[in-house]
Protein backbone atom coordinates (compact mmCIF):
# COMPACT_ATOMS: atom_id res chain seq x y z
CA UNK A 1 0.00 0.00 0.00
CA UNK A 2 1.51 3.36 -0.78
CA UNK A 3 1.04 6.36 1.77
CA UNK A 4 0.38 10.12 0.18
CA UNK A 5 1.11 12.07 2.97
CA UNK A 6 0.81 15.89 3.90
CA UNK A 7 3.12 17.41 2.03
CA UNK A 8 3.19 20.66 5.07
CA UNK A 9 4.66 17.75 7.54
CA UNK A 10 7.86 16.58 4.85
CA UNK A 11 9.39 19.95 5.54
CA UNK A 12 9.61 23.39 7.19
CA UNK A 13 10.43 27.13 5.76
CA UNK A 14 14.11 26.22 7.14
CA UNK A 15 14.25 22.84 6.29
CA UNK A 16 12.05 22.05 2.90
CA UNK A 17 13.86 19.10 1.14
CA UNK A 18 12.63 15.91 2.48
CA UNK A 19 13.56 13.06 0.49
CA UNK A 20 9.88 12.33 -1.09
CA UNK A 21 9.96 16.12 -2.63
CA UNK A 22 13.85 15.72 -3.61
CA UNK A 23 12.93 12.57 -5.51
CA UNK A 24 9.66 14.11 -6.86
CA UNK A 25 12.29 17.01 -8.28
CA UNK A 26 14.91 14.48 -9.61
CA UNK A 27 12.03 12.80 -11.55
CA UNK A 28 10.62 15.56 -12.88
CA UNK A 29 13.81 16.72 -14.36
CA UNK A 30 14.52 13.24 -15.96
CA UNK A 31 10.29 13.58 -17.40
CA UNK A 32 11.48 17.08 -18.33
CA UNK A 33 14.63 15.62 -20.38
CA UNK A 34 12.28 12.89 -22.40
CA UNK A 35 10.52 14.54 -26.49
CA UNK A 36 7.38 15.39 -26.00
CA UNK A 37 6.36 12.52 -27.91
CA UNK A 38 6.93 9.87 -25.36
CA UNK A 39 3.96 9.10 -23.42
CA UNK A 40 6.29 9.65 -19.63
CA UNK A 41 7.25 12.48 -20.96
CA UNK A 42 6.42 15.72 -19.22
CA UNK A 43 5.41 17.70 -21.30
CA UNK A 44 3.21 14.33 -23.22
CA UNK A 45 1.55 14.40 -19.81
CA UNK A 46 0.37 17.67 -18.90
CA UNK A 47 -0.96 17.89 -22.75
CA UNK A 48 -3.43 14.90 -21.55
CA UNK A 49 -5.18 17.54 -19.29
CA UNK A 50 -4.50 20.24 -22.16
CA UNK A 51 -2.83 21.60 -24.57
CA UNK A 52 -2.32 24.85 -27.14
CA UNK A 53 -0.85 22.53 -29.52
CA UNK A 54 -3.05 21.75 -32.93
CA UNK A 55 -4.54 18.48 -33.09
CA UNK A 56 -2.78 18.01 -36.44
CA UNK A 57 0.81 17.70 -34.85
CA UNK A 58 -0.06 15.14 -32.24
CA UNK A 59 1.85 12.31 -31.95
CA UNK A 60 -0.16 9.45 -33.50
CA UNK A 61 -2.45 7.80 -30.87
CA UNK A 62 -2.25 11.00 -28.21
CA UNK A 63 -5.09 10.57 -26.01
CA UNK A 64 -4.62 15.00 -24.92
CA UNK A 65 -6.94 17.35 -24.10
CA UNK A 66 -9.49 15.03 -22.31
CA UNK A 67 -9.68 16.70 -18.95
CA UNK A 68 -13.10 16.21 -17.34
CA UNK A 69 -14.58 19.37 -15.76
CA UNK A 70 -18.01 20.75 -15.07
CA UNK A 71 -19.35 17.01 -14.24
CA UNK A 72 -19.62 13.94 -12.54
CA UNK A 73 -16.63 12.76 -14.46
CA UNK A 74 -14.20 15.40 -12.62
CA UNK A 75 -13.53 13.65 -9.66
CA UNK A 76 -12.76 9.76 -11.40
CA UNK A 77 -10.94 10.90 -14.44
CA UNK A 78 -8.24 13.30 -12.31
CA UNK A 79 -8.10 9.94 -10.10
CA UNK A 80 -7.58 8.17 -12.73
CA UNK A 81 -5.02 10.63 -14.46
CA UNK A 82 -2.93 11.18 -11.06
CA UNK A 83 -2.77 7.18 -10.71
CA UNK A 84 -0.59 7.12 -14.08
CA UNK A 85 1.39 9.75 -12.81
CA UNK A 86 1.76 8.50 -9.47
CA UNK A 87 3.09 5.38 -11.33
CA UNK A 88 5.27 6.78 -13.91
CA UNK A 89 7.42 8.94 -11.55
CA UNK A 90 7.94 5.92 -9.31
CA UNK A 91 9.58 4.13 -11.93
CA UNK A 92 11.47 6.67 -12.87
CA UNK A 93 12.42 6.90 -8.96
CA UNK A 94 13.37 3.27 -9.01
CA UNK A 95 15.24 3.55 -12.56
CA UNK A 96 17.19 6.54 -10.54
CA UNK A 97 18.16 4.11 -7.36
CA UNK A 98 15.47 5.65 -5.64
CA UNK A 99 12.95 4.23 -3.16
CA UNK A 100 10.19 1.86 -4.81
CA UNK A 101 7.61 2.94 -2.64
CA UNK A 102 7.27 6.49 -3.62
CA UNK A 103 3.28 8.15 -3.40
CA UNK A 104 2.16 11.67 -4.08
CA UNK A 105 2.06 14.07 -1.17
CA UNK A 106 -1.05 16.37 -1.16
CA UNK A 107 -1.18 20.21 -0.45
CA UNK A 108 -3.86 20.18 2.19
CA UNK A 109 -4.44 24.58 2.59
CA UNK A 110 -7.58 24.16 4.43
CA UNK A 111 -6.56 23.66 7.77
CA UNK A 112 -7.30 26.92 9.70
CA UNK A 113 -5.40 25.43 12.55
CA UNK A 114 -2.82 25.85 10.36
CA UNK A 115 -2.94 29.33 8.36
CA UNK A 116 0.43 28.87 6.68
CA UNK A 117 -0.46 26.20 5.25
CA UNK A 118 -1.97 28.44 2.38
CA UNK A 119 1.44 29.33 1.30
CA UNK A 120 2.96 26.96 -1.59
CA UNK A 121 5.34 24.40 0.23
CA UNK A 122 8.65 25.77 0.69
CA UNK A 123 10.34 23.34 -1.79
CA UNK A 124 7.87 24.41 -4.54
CA UNK A 125 9.53 28.49 -4.31
CA UNK A 126 13.45 27.62 -3.79
CA UNK A 127 14.95 28.43 -6.87
CA UNK A 128 17.64 25.86 -6.56
CA UNK A 129 18.08 22.65 -5.10
CA UNK A 130 20.46 21.81 -2.08
CA UNK A 131 22.73 20.56 -4.69
CA UNK A 132 22.59 24.05 -6.37
CA UNK A 133 20.82 22.87 -9.18
CA UNK A 134 17.90 24.97 -10.56
CA UNK A 135 14.99 23.18 -9.00
CA UNK A 136 12.10 22.12 -11.11
CA UNK A 137 9.52 22.31 -8.62
CA UNK A 138 9.80 26.11 -9.05
CA UNK A 139 8.00 27.95 -12.07
CA UNK A 140 7.86 31.67 -12.77
CA UNK A 141 4.59 31.16 -14.07
CA UNK A 142 2.71 31.91 -10.80
CA UNK A 143 1.47 34.87 -8.90
CA UNK A 144 4.33 36.83 -7.47
CA UNK A 145 2.78 37.00 -3.95
CA UNK A 146 2.34 32.73 -4.29
CA UNK A 147 6.09 32.47 -5.25
CA UNK A 148 6.88 34.55 -2.36
CA UNK A 149 5.76 32.76 0.12
CA UNK A 150 2.42 34.91 0.73
CA UNK A 151 -1.09 33.06 1.56
CA UNK A 152 -3.64 31.84 -1.02
CA UNK A 153 -6.92 33.83 0.14
CA UNK A 154 -8.68 32.20 3.07
CA UNK A 155 -12.04 31.72 0.99
CA UNK A 156 -10.38 30.10 -1.57
CA UNK A 157 -9.59 27.11 0.18
CA UNK A 158 -13.19 26.78 2.27
CA UNK A 159 -14.13 23.39 2.43
CA UNK A 160 -17.67 24.06 3.73
CA UNK A 161 -19.84 24.27 1.09
CA UNK A 162 -18.78 21.33 -0.73
CA UNK A 163 -18.08 18.80 2.69
CA UNK A 164 -22.17 19.98 3.44
CA UNK A 165 -23.22 18.55 0.34
CA UNK A 166 -25.64 15.96 0.27
CA UNK A 167 -25.46 14.15 -2.98
CA UNK A 168 -22.60 13.18 -4.78
CA UNK A 169 -24.38 14.71 -8.19
CA UNK A 170 -27.97 16.02 -7.77
CA UNK A 171 -30.17 16.21 -6.14
CA UNK A 172 -31.88 16.26 -9.51
CA UNK A 173 -30.01 16.58 -12.75
CA UNK A 174 -29.90 20.29 -13.09
CA UNK A 175 -28.18 20.87 -9.73
CA UNK A 176 -24.21 19.70 -9.27
CA UNK A 177 -24.05 18.61 -5.48
CA UNK A 178 -20.56 17.61 -4.42
CA UNK A 179 -19.07 15.88 -7.69
CA UNK A 180 -20.82 17.92 -10.48
CA UNK A 181 -23.49 17.43 -12.55
CA UNK A 182 -25.17 14.36 -14.53
CA UNK A 183 -23.29 14.97 -17.79
CA UNK A 184 -21.74 12.71 -20.73
CA UNK A 185 -18.29 12.77 -21.55
CA UNK A 186 -17.47 16.59 -21.22
CA UNK A 187 -15.65 19.54 -20.38
CA UNK A 188 -17.95 21.81 -19.85
CA UNK A 189 -21.75 22.36 -19.91
CA UNK A 190 -22.04 21.74 -15.67
CA UNK A 191 -23.09 22.26 -13.51
CA UNK A 192 -19.68 22.69 -11.51
CA UNK A 193 -19.87 20.32 -8.52
CA UNK A 194 -19.19 22.28 -5.07
CA UNK A 195 -15.69 20.72 -4.52
CA UNK A 196 -14.56 21.23 -8.22
CA UNK A 197 -15.41 25.13 -7.82
CA UNK A 198 -14.05 25.43 -4.17
CA UNK A 199 -11.28 24.71 -3.26
CA UNK A 200 -10.39 23.02 -6.61
CA UNK A 201 -11.07 26.27 -8.81
CA UNK A 202 -9.91 28.61 -6.57
CA UNK A 203 -6.71 27.29 -5.60
CA UNK A 204 -5.93 26.63 -9.60
CA UNK A 205 -6.61 30.89 -10.04
CA UNK A 206 -5.05 31.76 -6.66
CA UNK A 207 -1.46 30.00 -7.66
CA UNK A 208 -1.90 31.18 -11.35
CA UNK A 209 -3.18 34.17 -10.96
CA UNK A 210 -4.61 36.34 -13.77
CA UNK A 211 -2.33 39.30 -15.04
CA UNK A 212 -1.06 37.47 -16.68
CA UNK A 213 -2.45 34.15 -16.29
CA UNK A 214 -0.20 31.62 -14.49
CA UNK A 215 -0.01 28.46 -15.49
CA UNK A 216 -2.11 27.07 -13.05
CA UNK A 217 -4.83 29.22 -14.26
CA UNK A 218 -5.53 27.18 -17.90
CA UNK A 219 -6.69 23.82 -18.63
CA UNK A 220 -3.61 23.96 -21.15
CA UNK A 221 -1.00 24.72 -18.92
CA UNK A 222 -2.10 23.99 -15.34
CA UNK A 223 -0.53 20.23 -15.22
CA UNK A 224 3.17 21.83 -16.31
CA UNK A 225 3.35 23.43 -12.37
CA UNK A 226 4.70 20.68 -10.65
CA UNK A 227 2.33 22.03 -7.74
CA UNK A 228 -0.79 20.90 -9.80
CA UNK A 229 -0.71 17.53 -9.14
CA UNK A 230 -0.38 17.80 -5.46
CA UNK A 231 -3.26 20.16 -5.52
CA UNK A 232 -4.74 16.89 -7.08
CA UNK A 233 -4.09 14.85 -4.70
CA UNK A 234 -5.61 16.77 -2.15
CA UNK A 235 -9.09 16.88 -4.08
CA UNK A 236 -8.91 13.48 -4.46
CA UNK A 237 -8.47 13.33 -0.47
CA UNK A 238 -11.46 15.47 -0.01
CA UNK A 239 -13.31 13.06 -2.29
CA UNK A 240 -11.95 10.33 0.47
CA UNK A 241 -13.63 13.00 3.60
CA UNK A 242 -16.66 13.58 2.26
CA UNK A 243 -17.72 9.96 1.63
CA UNK A 244 -16.23 9.66 5.15
CA UNK A 245 -18.76 11.08 7.35
CA UNK A 246 -21.13 8.25 8.72
CA UNK A 247 -23.38 9.67 7.10
CA UNK A 248 -25.60 7.51 4.62
CA UNK A 249 -26.09 10.29 2.01
CA UNK A 250 -22.34 10.48 1.02
CA UNK A 251 -22.66 7.76 -0.99
CA UNK A 252 -21.55 7.85 -4.85
CA UNK A 253 -23.63 7.52 -7.69
CA UNK A 254 -25.03 4.34 -8.06
CA UNK A 255 -26.00 5.04 -11.50
CA UNK A 256 -24.55 3.12 -14.26
CA UNK A 257 -23.61 5.58 -16.79
CA UNK A 258 -21.52 6.94 -14.45
CA UNK A 259 -19.84 3.74 -12.54
CA UNK A 260 -19.12 1.72 -16.20
CA UNK A 261 -17.83 5.19 -18.18
CA UNK A 262 -14.21 4.27 -18.96
CA UNK A 263 -10.79 6.70 -19.73
CA UNK A 264 -7.71 5.55 -20.97
CA UNK A 265 -4.79 7.57 -20.32
CA UNK A 266 -1.95 7.95 -22.22
CA UNK A 267 -0.65 5.36 -24.91
CA UNK A 268 1.49 2.29 -25.52
CA UNK A 269 2.60 0.02 -22.58
CA UNK A 270 1.79 2.25 -19.89
CA UNK A 271 -1.60 2.77 -20.97
CA UNK A 272 -4.40 2.72 -18.32
CA UNK A 273 -7.73 1.89 -19.08
CA UNK A 274 -10.05 2.21 -16.04
CA UNK A 275 -14.11 2.24 -15.59
CA UNK A 276 -15.00 4.64 -12.55
CA UNK A 277 -16.47 1.96 -10.70
CA UNK A 278 -12.76 0.14 -10.74
CA UNK A 279 -11.33 3.03 -9.24
CA UNK A 280 -14.19 3.53 -5.98
CA UNK A 281 -11.91 1.98 -3.39
CA UNK A 282 -8.45 3.49 -3.47
CA UNK A 283 -7.12 0.75 -1.46
CA UNK A 284 -7.78 -1.24 -4.03
CA UNK A 285 -5.43 -2.97 -6.97
CA UNK A 286 -4.92 -1.02 -9.18
CA UNK A 287 -4.60 2.13 -7.11
CA UNK A 288 -3.42 1.03 -3.54
CA UNK A 289 -2.91 3.95 -1.63
CA UNK A 290 -4.61 5.88 1.37
CA UNK A 291 -4.30 8.85 2.92
CA UNK A 292 -2.45 9.70 5.46
CA UNK A 293 -5.37 11.24 7.19
CA UNK A 294 -8.57 12.32 5.88
CA UNK A 295 -10.69 13.55 8.92
CA UNK A 296 -12.67 15.98 7.54
CA UNK A 297 -11.38 19.32 7.16
CA UNK A 298 -11.95 22.33 9.20
CA UNK A 299 -15.06 23.84 7.88
CA UNK A 300 -15.59 27.21 6.63
CA UNK A 301 -15.00 30.39 8.53
CA UNK A 302 -18.44 31.58 7.51
CA UNK A 303 -20.87 30.74 9.32
CA UNK A 304 -23.43 30.23 6.44
CA UNK A 305 -21.72 27.57 4.89
CA UNK A 306 -21.15 25.57 7.95
CA UNK A 307 -24.66 26.02 9.44
CA UNK A 308 -26.25 24.57 6.31
CA UNK A 309 -25.95 21.32 6.48
CA UNK A 310 -28.26 21.28 9.99
CA UNK A 311 -31.14 22.81 8.19
CA UNK A 312 -33.04 20.05 7.99
CA UNK A 313 -36.07 22.13 5.51
CA UNK A 314 -37.58 25.03 4.93
CA UNK A 315 -41.24 23.79 4.12
CA UNK A 316 -41.74 20.82 5.55
CA UNK A 317 -40.93 19.14 9.25
CA UNK A 318 -39.32 15.80 7.75
CA UNK A 319 -39.30 12.97 5.32
CA UNK A 320 -36.38 10.58 4.45
CA UNK A 321 -34.12 11.12 1.42
CA UNK A 322 -35.02 8.75 -1.10
CA UNK A 323 -32.42 7.80 -3.40
CA UNK A 324 -30.71 10.66 -6.06
CA UNK A 325 -31.90 8.97 -9.08
CA UNK A 326 -36.00 9.89 -7.79
CA UNK A 327 -35.51 13.56 -6.71
CA UNK A 328 -36.96 16.11 -8.72
CA UNK A 329 -36.49 19.78 -8.87
CA UNK A 330 -38.47 22.60 -10.45
CA UNK A 331 -37.23 26.15 -11.65
CA UNK A 332 -39.22 28.72 -10.14
CA UNK A 333 -37.51 31.99 -10.78
CA UNK A 334 -35.23 33.13 -13.50
CA UNK A 335 -33.49 36.67 -14.26
CA UNK A 336 -34.29 38.25 -17.20
CA UNK A 337 -31.03 39.22 -18.61
CA UNK A 338 -27.71 38.59 -18.87
CA UNK A 339 -25.36 39.55 -15.81
CA UNK A 340 -22.32 41.15 -16.36
CA UNK A 341 -19.86 40.45 -13.66
CA UNK A 342 -16.49 42.88 -14.36
CA UNK A 343 -14.59 44.83 -11.48
CA UNK A 344 -17.58 46.08 -9.73
CA UNK A 345 -20.34 44.31 -7.97
CA UNK A 346 -23.47 43.87 -9.82
CA UNK A 347 -27.11 43.48 -9.17
CA UNK A 348 -29.43 41.25 -10.64
CA UNK A 349 -33.35 40.38 -9.35
CA UNK A 350 -35.38 37.29 -9.94
CA UNK A 351 -38.93 37.50 -9.77
CA UNK A 352 -40.25 34.13 -8.55
CA UNK A 353 -43.60 31.99 -9.01
CA UNK A 354 -44.87 29.42 -6.40
CA UNK A 355 -44.18 26.04 -7.47
CA UNK A 356 -46.68 24.21 -9.57
CA UNK A 357 -45.41 21.17 -11.17
CA UNK A 358 -42.69 18.87 -9.65
CA UNK A 359 -41.86 20.57 -6.18
CA UNK A 360 -45.35 21.34 -5.51
CA UNK A 361 -46.22 17.62 -5.53
CA UNK A 362 -43.61 16.57 -3.87
CA UNK A 363 -44.31 19.05 -1.19
CA UNK A 364 -47.86 17.56 -1.09
CA UNK A 365 -46.65 14.39 -0.06
CA UNK A 366 -44.32 15.47 2.39
CA UNK A 367 -41.54 13.14 0.38
CA UNK A 368 -38.88 14.70 1.90
CA UNK A 369 -37.44 17.58 2.93
CA UNK A 370 -37.04 20.49 0.83
CA UNK A 371 -34.36 22.13 -0.71
CA UNK A 372 -33.40 25.77 -2.29
CA UNK A 373 -31.13 26.52 -4.62
CA UNK A 374 -29.56 29.08 -6.49
CA UNK A 375 -28.03 28.50 -10.18
CA UNK A 376 -25.81 30.53 -12.31
CA UNK A 377 -25.91 29.58 -15.41
CA UNK A 378 -23.88 29.71 -18.98
CA UNK A 379 -20.54 32.12 -16.98
CA UNK A 380 -18.79 32.70 -20.23
CA UNK A 381 -16.29 35.45 -21.18
CA UNK A 382 -13.03 35.60 -23.30
CA UNK A 383 -11.56 38.10 -20.77
CA UNK A 384 -11.65 37.59 -16.32
CA UNK A 385 -10.85 40.75 -14.38
CA UNK A 386 -11.60 39.07 -11.14
CA UNK A 387 -10.50 35.24 -10.14
CA UNK A 388 -14.13 34.50 -8.66
CA UNK A 389 -17.04 36.57 -7.69
CA UNK A 390 -18.94 35.82 -3.89
CA UNK A 391 -22.46 35.40 -4.28
CA UNK A 392 -25.11 37.28 -2.16
CA UNK A 393 -28.62 36.71 -1.34
CA UNK A 394 -31.03 40.11 -0.75
CA UNK A 395 -28.30 41.99 0.35
CA UNK A 396 -29.37 45.04 2.04
CA UNK A 397 -29.12 48.27 -0.62
CA UNK A 398 -25.76 50.17 -0.81
CA UNK A 399 -24.39 47.96 1.99
CA UNK A 400 -20.99 46.59 2.12
CA UNK A 401 -21.24 42.81 1.22
CA UNK A 402 -18.05 41.50 3.73
CA UNK A 403 -20.94 43.00 6.49
CA UNK A 404 -23.06 40.30 5.26
CA UNK A 405 -21.37 36.75 5.30
CA UNK A 406 -24.76 35.44 6.67
CA UNK A 407 -26.04 36.02 2.88
CA UNK A 408 -23.80 34.51 0.90
CA UNK A 409 -24.72 32.03 -1.51
CA UNK A 410 -21.87 30.96 -2.66
CA UNK A 411 -18.72 31.56 -4.58
CA UNK A 412 -18.21 31.51 -8.62
CA UNK A 413 -14.78 29.90 -10.06
CA UNK A 414 -13.56 31.47 -13.03
CA UNK A 415 -11.49 28.93 -13.38
CA UNK A 416 -12.40 26.95 -16.29
CA UNK A 417 -14.63 29.35 -17.80
CA UNK A 418 -12.74 30.70 -20.76
CA UNK A 419 -12.16 27.48 -21.90
CA UNK A 420 -16.05 26.55 -21.43
CA UNK A 421 -16.78 29.64 -23.00
CA UNK A 422 -14.92 28.63 -26.48
CA UNK A 423 -16.59 26.01 -29.12
CA UNK A 424 -14.34 23.22 -30.23
CA UNK A 425 -14.28 19.80 -30.59
CA UNK A 426 -14.19 19.60 -27.15
CA UNK A 427 -16.07 22.09 -25.73
CA UNK A 428 -19.82 23.90 -26.42
CA UNK A 429 -19.38 26.77 -25.65
CA UNK A 430 -22.29 27.35 -23.73
CA UNK A 431 -19.93 28.59 -20.41
CA UNK A 432 -19.90 26.84 -17.06
CA UNK A 433 -22.85 26.55 -14.70
CA UNK A 434 -22.73 26.55 -11.12
CA UNK A 435 -25.57 25.65 -8.29
CA UNK A 436 -25.47 26.81 -4.54
CA UNK A 437 -27.60 25.10 -1.68
CA UNK A 438 -29.26 28.14 -0.40
CA UNK A 439 -31.70 26.99 2.17
CA UNK A 440 -30.03 27.63 5.13
CA UNK A 441 -29.73 31.12 3.73
CA UNK A 442 -33.04 31.44 2.79
CA UNK A 443 -33.96 30.76 6.49
CA UNK A 444 -31.61 33.21 8.07
CA UNK A 445 -33.47 35.54 5.53
CA UNK A 446 -36.88 34.22 6.94
CA UNK A 447 -36.14 34.33 10.50
CA UNK A 448 -34.77 38.04 9.80
CA UNK A 449 -37.98 38.95 7.80
CA UNK A 450 -36.11 39.49 4.93
CA UNK A 451 -36.91 37.02 2.78
CA UNK A 452 -39.67 37.57 -0.42
CA UNK A 453 -41.17 34.45 -1.78
CA UNK A 454 -41.87 36.05 -4.65
CA UNK A 455 -38.46 38.42 -5.41
CA UNK A 456 -35.34 37.97 -4.72
CA UNK A 457 -31.77 39.67 -5.27
CA UNK A 458 -28.69 38.72 -6.01
CA UNK A 459 -25.45 40.58 -5.80
CA UNK A 460 -22.48 39.29 -7.32
CA UNK A 461 -19.00 41.08 -5.49
CA UNK A 462 -15.13 40.35 -7.16
CA UNK A 463 -13.28 38.93 -5.02
CA UNK A 464 -10.25 40.45 -5.62
CA UNK A 465 -9.22 42.54 -9.53
CA UNK A 466 -6.55 41.38 -10.64
CA UNK A 467 -6.57 42.45 -13.49
CA UNK A 468 -6.84 45.92 -14.84
CA UNK A 469 -9.07 45.44 -18.31
CA UNK A 470 -12.40 45.80 -19.04
CA UNK A 471 -13.29 42.16 -18.94
CA UNK A 472 -16.37 40.25 -20.42
CA UNK A 473 -17.71 37.98 -18.81
CA UNK A 474 -21.34 37.39 -17.94
CA UNK A 475 -23.26 34.93 -16.72
CA UNK A 476 -26.36 33.81 -18.91
CA UNK A 477 -29.05 34.07 -16.40
CA UNK A 478 -29.62 33.10 -12.60
CA UNK A 479 -32.45 31.26 -11.46
CA UNK A 480 -33.76 29.84 -8.28
CA UNK A 481 -35.06 26.22 -7.93
CA UNK A 482 -37.49 24.24 -5.13
CA UNK A 483 -35.29 20.70 -4.94
CU1 LIG B 1 -8.50 19.29 -14.69
CU2 LIG B 1 -7.57 21.04 -11.50
O1 LIG B 1 -8.01 20.57 -13.23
Amino acid sequence: MFERRDVWKLGSEADPWDPILQWYARAISELKGRPRTNPTSWRYLAAIHGTGIARSEWPQGATWQECQHDSWFFLPWHRIYLHYFERIVRRTIVDLSGPDDWALPYWHYSDSQRPDTRSLPPAFRRRQMPSGDPNPLFVSGRRQTINDGGRLDATDVETGAAMAEEFFAGPADPIAGFGGGVTGWNHSGGPRGSLENTPHGDVHVGVGGLNPPGLMSSFNTAALDPIFWLHHANIDRLWEAWLDQHNPDRRNPTRARWRDMSFKVGQGTQAVTLMVREVLDTTQPPLNYTYSDVSVPTLAPGAVLAARSEVASVFSEEGSVPEDEDLVSEMVGASEDRVPLGAEPTETEVAVEPPSGPALREEAEGARPRKIYLKVENVRGKELVAPKYFVYVNLPSGADPADHEGRRAGQVSMFGVLEASESDEEHSGSGSTFSFDITGVVQRLQEAGDWDPRRLRVTFAPARVDAERAGDVSAGRVSLYYA
